[in-house]
């Protein structure tokens, strides 16, 4: 009973409330079921509408359904972001409240201004299993971004096991390229691919998105760049299909709001095959001086890395990961973001001309 009285509230905007005034289906979108998540006997209904809306946006108002299946229940139409502050998740956040969905931010701390305005914002830790219960009460999609100080899948199972309990319907897992890939003794990603076995064991209808290197992790060169310092090289002369976060996050909010992408793995890539030096040399073109690069080899960027105090689990997995790339394994471009959007991801000389303040600055 508590949750079905959970399932009949949900979060309504501007965008959902103009047809359902007009008391017409709207086009397909976030709020369209493909069927009945709640009601399994209801399951083969082509599809669900809601009508009738009411109230602003950011208020919680009932919804009144109208299912094809004449199922009684009410429609859920939040979809929870994790990992809300962070790199992907808030361009995820920013997608979805420009398109009209309603989302919800999950933060463990107060949000700063970059939530946008329309947005819910839950204050939750993946370790605080009583916050996550809070987190998707009302969801019906999470987009699952876990980045634990140490490497561990645990965030993630904890995160399922409470949205399946809370009859959440579907989940899209930011994994990362490489996932399970076997590299000497070690195993690429090996926590993510535990979590990934757990997202499609769920139950829940799931999109698993495997990027590869974010253009936005040379944002870490900033301060030596200003400086005119040589940038960290850790990946020697490997190449990678570096990929623009805002492509990532675009391949996420189709994925959460088009069942067409339901039990689809997409590798996420850039559009072109970049060492770091060839960062460097992108970048350098677009501050107007040279960037140069220094070789850091394992042994020497994992005893930096130890020094700076992260946890030596930790260090394994990112040194791991680095060596698997600088051995050329990442040499990987695929077509999938272009097939996911109807257009080509962007190039690393986009997003370094749209972040050129980061680099040009004073120091
Ligand atoms: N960087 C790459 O090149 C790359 C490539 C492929 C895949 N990935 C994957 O991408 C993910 C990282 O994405 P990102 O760069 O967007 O993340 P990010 O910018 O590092 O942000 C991490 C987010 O996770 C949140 N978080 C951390 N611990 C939490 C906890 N205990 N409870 C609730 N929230 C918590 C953080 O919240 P706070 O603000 O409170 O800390 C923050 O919002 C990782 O899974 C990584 O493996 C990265």
């Amino acid at each position: 009973m508590v949750g079905l009285l959970q399932h009949r509230w949900g979060v309504v905007n501007d965008r959902s409330r103009s047809y359902g005034d007009a008391g017409e289906p709207g086009p397909k979108q976030a709020g369209h079921l493909r069927s009945c998540q709640f009601f399994p006997l209801h399951s083969s209904a082509p599809y669900c509408v809601a009508q009738g809306y009411i109230g602003r946006p950011r208020r919680t108002v009932p919804i009144v359904p109208r299912f094809g299946c004449g199922c009684p229940a009410t429609v859920v139409l939040m979809i929870l972001v994790t990992g809300a502050s962070g790199t992907i998740g808030s361009h995820v956040l920013r997608l979805l409240a420009q398109s009209g969905h309603p989302a919800r931010a999950m933060m463990r701390s107060r949000p700063g201004r970059t939530v946008p305005p329309d947005v819910d914002v839950v204050q939750a830790d993946f370790e605080d299993h009583a916050s996550l219960h809070r987190a998707v009460a009302g969801v019906r999609a999470v987009f699952l971004l876990t980045a634990p100080a140490t490497p561990t899948p645990d965030h993630d199972l904890a995160l399922l096991a409470v949205a399946r309990t809370a009859g959440v319907s579907s989940v899209v897992k930011l994994s990362a390229i490489g996932t399970g890939e076997r590299f000497g003794a070690a195993t690429v990603g090996a926590w993510h691919q535990t979590a990934e076995d757990a997202v499609r064991a769920s139950g829940l209808t799931w999109t698993i998105l495997r990027p590869s290197s974010f253009a936005s992790n040379c944002l870490h060169w900033a301060g030596a760049i200003r400086a005119g310092e040589p940038v960290h090289n850790v990946t020697g002369d490997g190449e990678q299909g570096v990929i623009d976060p805002g492509d990532i996050a675009a391949v996420a909010v189709a994925a959460l709001t088009d069942p067409a992408h339901a039990g689809k793995i997409y590798t996420l890539t850039g559009p072109e095959l970049l060492s770091v030096p060839d960062q460097a040399s992108h970048l350098s073109e677009v501050v107007g001086r040279p960037v140069v690069t220094v070789d850091v080899p394992p042994a020497t960027a994992s005893r930096q890395l130890l020094a700076s105090g992260m946890p030596p689990a930790a260090v394994r997995a990112t040194v791991i990961g680095t060596a698997w790339a600088r051995a050329g394994h990442n040499r990987i471009l695929t077509d999938d973001v272009a097939r996911v959007l109807g257009r080509p991801p962007a190039t690393f000389r986009d997003w370094a001309r749209r972040h050129r303040e980061a680099f040009a600055g004073v120091p």
